[in-house]
């Protein structure tokens, strides 16, 4: 399976600035055996489509709507990521979860939303600090998959990155025998579920180039998701080309 370097901008770069980083990162070469994804802010998807034209860059958007339409004042549609030619959607992301109080059925409604409309969701999972303290991160997994996954098409494509919530922006980064342990659980609960044993899991929280080495080696990793590092072509081009 191609390894997923995957860059999450959150509410990073304006347009102008996402035309002058694909202007430099065009001129990169990376082995052909791996997938590259960004999310832009949803305000420089359209640019960042077009700076990458005729790559093999690919784009998602960091979150969409629970509807297709409607009186959503302020909310992503799906059918618009679709328009402008973007193939995934970033779902359940910690800072979702915690800033605006998403909950696992929502997760699960945008899923089978963006799974309709023929996108692929990229689920975020992971456990707090406290939780995984309490030795309740397995409890944690499973409940965020078992909902969030609860409306989806087994058939379809769907990807999952274990974020664990304390490794999120903190520098604190997971260690190779954590994410081992956590993505081995996710697996099997994804197996348990009936979703096809290829499905991918990336490793998402606080990787750079300094820790992306040891830890694309970790088993069922699948690949990255990239915050802060993710902004700077230095740091980023490392990371893809571990
Ligand atoms: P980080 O963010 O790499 O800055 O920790 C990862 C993410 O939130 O997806």
């Amino acid at each position: 399976m191609k390894k997923i370097f995957a860059a999450n901008w959150k509410l990073f770069k304006t347009p102008k600035e996402t035309q002058q980083f694909f202007n430099e990162w065009n001129k990169l070469n990376f082995p052909k055996d791996r997938t590259f994804i960004f999310f832009p802010p949803a305000l420089c998807l359209s640019t960042a489509i077009e700076s990458a034209k005729g790559t093999v860059l690919e784009f998602g958007c960091q979150n969409c709507a629970s509807d297709l339409q409607g009186a959503l004042t302020g909310e992503n549609s799906v059918l618009a990521v679709k328009d402008l030619g973007a193939k995934y959607v970033l779902v359940g992301h910690s800072e979702r979860r915690t800033l605006f109080s998403e909950s696992d059925d929502f997760v699960a409604k945008k899923i089978k939303l963006v799974q309709e409309q023929s996108l692929i969701p990229m689920l975020c999972v992971g456990e707090t600090w406290t939780e995984r303290q309490a030795g309740r991160t397995n409890e944690v997994l499973r409940k965020q998959l078992l909902i969030g996954l609860s409306l989806a098409d087994k058939i379809k494509e769907v990807i999952l990155a274990y974020e664990p919530v304390w490794a999120i922006g903190t520098g604190q980064v997971a260690q190779a025998h954590q994410v081992e342990e956590a993505h081995k659980s996710i697996k099997s609960i994804l197996a348990e579920m009936g979703f096809p044993s290829e499905t991918p899991i990336l490793y998402g929280g606080s990787v750079k180039p300094e820790n992306s080495k040891e830890l694309i080696t970790v088993p069922a990793v699948d690949g990255f998701l990239v915050g802060g590092a993710s902004l700077t072509i230095e740091s980023f081009s490392k990371i893809c080309a571990v």
